[in-house]
C-alpha cells in the first residue's frame, strides 16, 4: 500500500455539548464524506475544566483518555461554534488540557471548522484560533467556516446541502494531505 492509499487517522472533537449541536452535525458529515481520512469522533462531555490543582493531583481519566486518543491520531479536527466572536469555553478547555504535559499534540496537525447561523461563518473564532496557536508546537492548518447554516440542514438537523458537503470533503481531504506531508 502506498502512502497515498493509506487513510489518515483523524480525531474529531466538537466544542459544543448541546444534543442538537450543528457543529456536531458538521463533524458527522465530515466523517461521512472524507475519502482520504478516517474521522473518529471523540466525546469530551465528561472532560473537567482545566484546574492546576486537579492536574497536580493526577490527571483525571477523561483527560488521560483525551491524551491517549489525540496522541494516537495523525491529525486533530476541532468543530467549534463561535461564542461572542471567539472560542467557546468548551473548545478552549480542550486546547488548554492538550497544551499541558504530556503535550501529546506536539507536531500534530490541527484544523478547525466553525458553523454559525450568521453569514460571517465564524470569522472571529477562526481568527482567534489561528492567532492563538501560531506559536504553539503543533502544525496549524487553515480553517473552514460554514455560515448561514439554517439553509444547509435537513429537518433532522443533519448537514445535507450538496455544495457544503463538497466543500467539507475537500477541506478534510486537503487536511489529510497536510498530515501526510508532515509525516514524510
Ligand atoms: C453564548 C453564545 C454566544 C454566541 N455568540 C455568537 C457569535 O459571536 N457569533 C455567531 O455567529 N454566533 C454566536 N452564537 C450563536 C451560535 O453560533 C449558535 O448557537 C450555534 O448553533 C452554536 O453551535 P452548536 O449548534 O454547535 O451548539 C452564540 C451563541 C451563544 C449561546
Amino acid at each position: 500500500m502506498s502512502a497515498q492509499d493509506h487513510q489518515v487517522e483523524l480525531v474529531a472533537i466538537v466544542g459544543s455539548l448541546r444534543r442538537a449541536s450543528v457543529n456536531a452535525a458538521v463533524a458527522r458529515a465530515a466523517a461521512g464524506v472524507a475519502t482520504a481520512a478516517r474521522v473518529t469522533m471523540h466525546d469530551i462531555s465528561d472532560l473537567p475544566f482545566y484546574d492546576g490543582d486537579t492536574e497536580a493531583a493526577g490527571l483525571p481519566e477523561p483527560v488521560e483518555r483525551l491524551n491517549r486518543v489525540v496522541g494516537a491520531a495523525e491529525g486533530l479536527l476541532l468543530f467549534s461554534p463561535e461564542y461572542n466572536s471567539s472560542l467557546p469555553a468548551v473548545t478552549k478547555n480542550v486546547i488548554d488540557w492538550l497544551s499541558r504535559p504530556p503535550k501529546v499534540w506536539d507536531g500534530l496537525p490541527v484544523g478547525l471548522v466553525a458553523a454559525t447561523p450568521g453569514q460571517r461563518a465564524g470569522l472571529g473564532v477562526r481568527e482567534h484560533f489561528t492567532t492563538m496557536l501560531d506559536r504553539r508546537p503543533m502544525r496549524v492548518f487553515e480553517t473552514l467556516g460554514i455560515g448561514s447554516y439554517g439553509d444547509k440542514l435537513d429537518a433532522d438537523g443533519e448537514l445535507t446541502d450538496p455544495e457544503t458537503l463538497i466543500e467539507l470533503a475537500d477541506y478534510v481531504d486537503r487536511f489529510a494531505q497536510f498530515c501526510r506531508d508532515g509525516a514524510e
